[in-house]
């Protein structure tokens, strides 16, 4: 049995490219170690300096839940708001030990209730309602090897 977590999180200061270079260096080996899979969506709202990531992460459950522990302990984003956590029957992002995407807001135009990811209006849509629609969003992404 895969599982699988979804969050959306606040980075504390904005990641610029060396910063998400060395982040995703160290989590495509730890990941891979641990037997997980995934995709991470950075977005930057320049207007307001603030960074946001959307994160799938899919794996045997005690790989996701090491993981995990480590995601959720990092100091560099607040705010983790764990939009599902589920079980599926197989692995949606087999080929990426942790795929990941810049993206802007043209990229999230198609997706409704992710165009204005990171406001104020976004958080308390989140925060009331979930975020339905974000492993279709995440998965759109997905480009298998
Ligand atoms: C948005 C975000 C996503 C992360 N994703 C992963 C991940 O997929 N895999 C992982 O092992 N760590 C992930 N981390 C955690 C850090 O990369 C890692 O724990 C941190 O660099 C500490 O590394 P250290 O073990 O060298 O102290 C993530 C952190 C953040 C802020």
């Amino acid at each position: 049995m895969i599982h699988q977590l979804i969050y959306v999180s606040q980075a504390r200061r904005p990641f610029g490219a060396e910063a998400l270079a060395a982040l995703l260096g160290h989590s495509r080996r730890a990941n891979a170690a641990a037997g997980v899979t995934g995709l991470l969506i950075y977005r930057e709202d320049p207007a307001h300096a603030r960074g946001h990531f959307l994160q799938v992460l899919e794996g045997p459950g005690a790989g996701l839940e090491e993981i995990w522990d480590c995601v959720r302990a990092d100091r560099r984003h607040h705010s983790i708001l764990v939009l599902s956590e589920t079980t599926v029957p197989a692995r949606m992002f087999a080929d990426w030990s942790m795929g990941f995407r810049n993206v802007d807001a043209e990229d999230l135009a198609g997706f409704e209730g992710f165009r204005d990811l990171g406001s104020d209006a976004f958080w308390a849509r989140a925060r009331r309602d979930g975020l339905p629609g974000a492993i279709e969003l995440l998965r759109s992404f997905y480009e298998p090897a």
